[in-house]
C-alpha cells in the first residue's frame, strides 16, 4: 500500500503546512498545528453530475426503522442513554482517570454479552487483569471476548472477522493508526482512530463504546475533539473520593441531555442508586452559617442537595472568587446584584462555595440557595435546618420562577424539610402538608425573610 500523505494542519483556522511548527501563521495561535492524513479528493464528486447515489425524498415518505434499543443491564444508564443503547451508536465516556469507565463498560457489556457478540478491546490492561475484575465482579463472562491490542489497523482487521454487535474501545488514548507517525494519544491520532471506528460502526449497525480521559488541564489530546464525531457523549462527574457517581449526557441524538445516572462505587463494582433524592444529604447535627439545602432538577429528577458558602477577609489584591459545582461566573454576577440591590459589599473579602458531594449544578435555580448561603456566612447567622430555598435571579434583583417548582416541593417535603423560600410563581395552588411555601419576587423580600427567620 502506497504511504498516504501527510499534511498538518491548524484546527483553529485550517491553514495548511508541510511540517509541524509551533504557531500558526495564518491565526497566530499557538499548539494547534496537527498532522492529518491528506485524503486524495473523491474523483468526479462536485464536477458536475455525480450520478445517481442519492434521492431527494418528501419528509412524508420517509419510513422510520423502529430504533432497536438494547438494555444496558442497568436502568439508571438506559436513562442517560435516553432508553437504552441503539444499534450503530457511538457513545463516548469520558472522565477522570480511575473514577470507574472501565468498570462500568465491563459491566454492561458483559450483561449484553449473554445475548449479542460482545468484543471488549483494551489498550490499558492485560486480558488477565480485565478477568480478574470481571471474576471479582462476578460478572457473565462465558460470551465475553477480549482483545489486547492498540493497532487501530489490527483491532479492525479483527472486529470485521469476528463481527461483533457491541464493541468497547478502552481506551482511544491508547490508540493509533499507522496512517499517521504520531505518538498515540495525539490528537491526530486520537480522531483519525476514532473516525475509522465511528465509520465502521455506522456502516455494521455495531454498538461502539469508546472511552476517553479528560485531565484536569482540559488536556489536548482529550475526548473534546471527538465530541462531533459520536452520538452520544457521556461525562462522569463526582470525585474520585466520594462513594457516588454521576453519569451525565451532555450530548445525545438519541435523547434527553443533562439527564444524570447515579451510582455507588461498591467493591462489588458500580451499583445503581434508584431513589437518589437525598443522598448528598449529610449535614453535621448542629447549624453552622454559610449552609442551606436546595432542590435542584439536572435532568428528569429533583436532588437535593446541600450549598456551602464562606465569606472572609481577603489578603489579596484581587480578593478570590472560587465556586466548586457552580460557574465561578456566575458567582460573580450574584455578588454584583447583591451589591447593587441591596447594598451588601463582598468587595475585599474572599468568597467560596461548595456543592457538597462532587454534584455539578448548570440550572439558575441555584442562585437564591446561593444568596443565602452567602449572606449566611457573611452574618455569620446559621440558617435553620429545616429551610430549602431554589429561584432564579435577575439583573435587575428579580427573582425569577424555574421550572419544576412542585416537584421540587414535594421532594423536599417528603424528606422533612419544614420552610420554603420560592420564587412566587412556583408556590403553587395545592398546599402541601407540613411545608410552608414562602413566595418571594425580589432580592429585597428574600434578604427581609433572612433577617425574620
Ligand atoms: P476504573 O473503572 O478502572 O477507572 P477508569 O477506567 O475510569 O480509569 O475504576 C477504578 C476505580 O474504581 C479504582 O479507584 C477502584 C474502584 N473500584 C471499586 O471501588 N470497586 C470495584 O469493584 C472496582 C472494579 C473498582
Ligand atoms: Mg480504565
Amino acid at each position: 500500500m502506497a504511504k498516504p500523505k501527510l499534511t498538518f494542519c491548524c484546527q483553529t483556522c485550517g491553514t495548511l503546512y508541510p511540517k509541524w511548527t509551533g504557531q500558526c501563521n495564518g491565526c497566530n495561535e499557538w499548539n494547534t498545528i496537527v498532522e492529518e492524513v491528506n485524503q486524495p479528493a473523491a474523483p468526479s464528486r462536485f464536477q458536475g453530475y455525480a450520478g445517481t447515489e442519492t434521492v431527494i425524498t418528501r419528509m412524508a415518505d420517509v419510513t422510520l426503522n423502529e430504533d432497536i434499543r438494547l438494555s444496558s443491564g442497568s436502568q439508571e444508564l438506559d436513562r442517560v442513554l435516553g432508553g437504552g443503547i441503539i444499534m450503530g451508536s457511538a457513545i463516548l465516556i469520558g472522565g477522570d482517570p480511575g473514577i470507574g469507565k472501565s468498570t462500568i463498560l465491563l459491566q454492561t457489556v458483559a450483561h449484553l454479552s449473554q445475548e449479542s457478540k460482545a468484543l471488549y478491546v483494551t489498550g490499558e490492561e492485560s486480558p488477565q487483569q480485565v478477568t480478574l475484575r470481571a471474576r471479582r465482579l462476578g460478572l457473565p463472562e462465558k460470551h465475553l471476548w477480549l482483545l489486547a491490542d492498540t493497532h487501530i489497523d489490527t483491532i479492525l482487521h479483527h472486529v470485521q472477522k469476528e463481527k461483533p454487535r457491541i464493541l468497547v474501545i478502552d481506551s482511544i488514548q491508547t490508540m493509533h493508526t499507522s496512517l499517521l507517525s504520531s505518538a498515540p494519544g495525539s490528537v491526530g491520532q486520537v480522531r483519525e482512530s476514532a473516525m475509522q471506528l465511528v465509520s465502521y460502526a455506522k456502516q455494521t449497525g455495531t454498538a461502539l463504546f469508546i472511552v476517553g480521559h479528560v485531565t484536569k488541564e482540559g488536556s489536548l489530546a482529550g475526548p473534546r475533539v471527538l465530541e462531533h464525531m459520536v452520538d452520544t457523549v457521556l461525562y462522569f462527574e463526582g470525585e474520585q473520593d466520594n462513594r457516588y457517581r454521576i453519569i451525565r449526557a451532555v450530548k445525545n441524538r438519541f435523547g434527553a441531555v443533562n439527564e444524570l445516572g447515579i451510582f455507588a462505587m461498591t467493591e462489588k463494582g458500580l451499583r445503581e442508586v434508584s431513589h437518589p433524592s437525598a443522598i448528598f444529604l449529610s449535614r453535621s447535627a448542629q447549624e453552622v452559617p454559610g449552609s442551606i439545602i436546595t432542590a435542584t432538577k439536572e435532568g428528569s429528577r429533583p436532588l437535593l442537595v446541600e450549598v456551602q458558602a464562606l465569606v472572609d477577609q481577603s489578603h489579596m489584591a484581587n480578593p478570590r472568587r472560587l465556586s466548586v459545582g457552580l460557574e465561578t461566573q456566575r458567582l460573580s454576577m450574584l455578588l454584583a446584584v447583591m451589591h447593587r440591590h441591596s447594598g451588601i459589599a463582598t468587595h475585599g473579602l474572599d468568597v467560596f462555595l461548595n456543592v457538597v458531594g462532587g454534584l455539578q449544578i448548570f440550572e439558575p435555580a441555584a442562585d437564591l440557595p446561593v444568596i443565602f448561603a452567602v449572606l449566611s456566612s457573611f452574618r455569620n447567622r446559621p440558617l435553620p435546618q429545616d429551610l430549602i430555598a431554589f429561584g432564579e435571579l435577575g439583573l435587575a434583583g428579580e427573582i425569577r420562577p424555574v421550572p419544576g417548582g412542585q416537584e421540587r416541593l414535594k421532594e423536599a417535603a417528603k424528606h422533612g424539610f419544614k420552610t420554603a423560600i420560592v420564587p412566587q410563581a412556583n408556590v403553587g395552588k395545592n398546599k402541601l402538608e407540613g411545608m410552608k411555601v414562602l413566595p418571594v419576587q425580589s432580592l429585597k423580600e428574600a434578604i427581609t425573610y433572612f433577617e425574620n427567620l
